[in-house]
């Protein structure tokens, strides 16, 4: 709520896109009135001009409170009494989107305590929809996400469930469909024949900062490797979905996401490797024997015709050099290859996909350089989305997931069938570093000493 929810929340209400009627009833252990939410919500829009002032005076009237416990059905109930108060004020049956950004822990008792005090129940199939909205993780490991799954599948409809990746809902990841599907020149390359390797990163520079809390035992792999990189993966990927349709789409995400090698423990040993940054045990809330990697990299490949065979690298860090992620695409070199001068180098296209910071795409060629002599230099075919599209360009990733689930699009929202293929994938990794039988390597924060360490395999 603090870090996306509410500025989200906000910056829908400054462009005109919330609900006509809307508002937001929310519920926490925690003693407040409903004046002291209101007050919470201003100070986290944190306006300062007057006339933004005056917007968030307008959009904190949305806000209401109410105080519970998520075991106890009492405080469901109130929320229902409050709720129906504004419907019969209104004259409608309201649609109503349940979102729910607690602790992973609580997620059971709060489904379970939504179904039974008829929260979600829609008033019609025609009139009040409901719909449930899960922030990320989405489980553990494989067995607490089916578990989870099972649950929510009992309780609800998948139309009504929204499981979040919030990269989905990033300006750049949009596009990475609407730029392999709508360029004709990248068509006949975008398979094995073409492509020699992909490479995923996200990096940040911070560390864990506060969050030691979440973070501990939960890792890189599980906070954004599970989810994040593996959703560029398979956007990256997958076969053309024929349509922009949501089912289309997320089917097609989820076949490639089933096709990933599972590895075994000796290969595991060769493909994978993970750190930690030197300080990072020091972090608040953070166990002082940790070995919770902060820090991890390996290599995936996928069992389809497409793919066979291709190395698709992935890593991620905190409190690396740079604030970094990118997607790179290296095409193979031309056959024969036409090298005038120096036939021992190939001369090879790479295309940067650059999700964050400096939004855009290069695609690297080789050029003659002028003169007598054929010598080529590469150079680089840039697109630079600020520029093209202007600095305003950007919505937040969130106020587009929160208007897709008002309007019941789940094209940026993924579906069980996603969760569990990428579980599959990422459990035996995380059981075998458990195990470790892959060292955790400590590295100096802010610095590129870890991303020159090699995989094994590439030693
Ligand atoms: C979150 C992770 O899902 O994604 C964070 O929990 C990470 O650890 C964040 O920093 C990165 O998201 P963004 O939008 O800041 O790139």
């Amino acid at each position: 709520m603090r870090r996306k929810l509410a500025a989200s929340l906000f910056g829908l209400h400054e462009k005109g896109l919330l609900p006509k009627l809307f508002h937001v009833v929310g519920f926490s252990k925690q003693a407040l009135t409903t004046e002291g939410f209101r007050e919470m919500v201003r100070d986290m829009i944190g306006a300062k001009e007057r006339a933004q002032k005056e917007k968030v005076e307008q959009f904190v009237t949305y806000f209401f409170y109410q105080q519970g416990l998520f075991e106890q059905l009492e405080g469901y109930r109130k929320v229902a009494n409050i709720l129906g108060m504004r419907d019969n004020e209104w004259r409608v049956c309201s649609n109503k989107l349940f979102y729910i950004a607690a602790s992973p822990q609580f997620y059971k008792t709060i489904f379970v305590n939504l179904d039974k005090s008829r929260l979600t129940e829609p008033c019609s199939p025609e009139e009040g929809w409901t719909r449930v909205l899960v922030e990320k993780p989405f489980g553990k490991d494989l067995k607490t996400a089916q578990d989870l799954d099972r649950l929510l599948g009992k309780l609800f409809q998948e139309e009504q469930i929204y499981r979040i990746d919030h990269y989905l809902g990033k300006e750049t990841v949009q596009n990475i469909l609407a730029f392999r599907f709508s360029n004709s020149f990248l068509q006949d390359s975008w398979n094995k024949e073409g492509i020699k390797s992909i490479h995923i990163e996200l990096f940040e520079k911070e560390g864990i900062k506060k969050r030691g809390g979440f973070y501990d035992g939960i890792g890189a792999l599980r906070d954004v490797g599970q989810n994040h990189i593996l959703q560029l993966l398979a956007l990256f990927t997958m076969e053309n979905p024929g349509t922009f349709d949501a089912k289309a789409i997320r089917k097609k995400r989820a076949e490639v996401l089933q096709a990933l090698k599972i590895y075994r423990p000796r290969e595991i040993a060769k493909m994978t490797m993970r750190g930690q940054y030197k300080g990072y045990t020091k972090e608040k809330d953070v166990d002082p024997k940790s070995r919770t990697e902060t820090y991890f990299l390996m290599k995936a490949y996928l069992g389809v015709p497409r793919w066979e065979g291709i190395p698709i690298s992935m890593g991620s860090g905190k409190a690396m050099a740079e604030d970094r992620v990118e997607v790179r695409i290296r095409f193979r070199h031309p056959t024969p290859c036409l090298c005038p001068l120096r036939a021992e180098k190939h001369y090879r296209n790479v295309l940067h996909y650059r999700i964050q910071p400096n939004e855009g795409i290069d695609i690297m060629f080789w050029a003659k350089k002028p003169g007598p002599e054929m010598i080529l230099e590469e150079k680089s075919f840039s697109f630079d989305y600020k520029k093209a599209f202007g600095e305003d360009s950007f919505a937040d990733a969130y106020e587009k997931l929160l208007v897709s689930a008002f309007q019941g699009d789940q094209t940026l929202f993924v579906s069980t069938e996603e969760i569990v293929a990428s579980w599959k994938f990422i459990d035996p990794i995380l059981r075998a570093w458990q195990k470790n039988i892959v060292p955790l390597k400590r590295y100096k924060s802010n610095s590129a000493e870890i991303i020159k360490v090699p995989l094994p395999i590439d030693e």
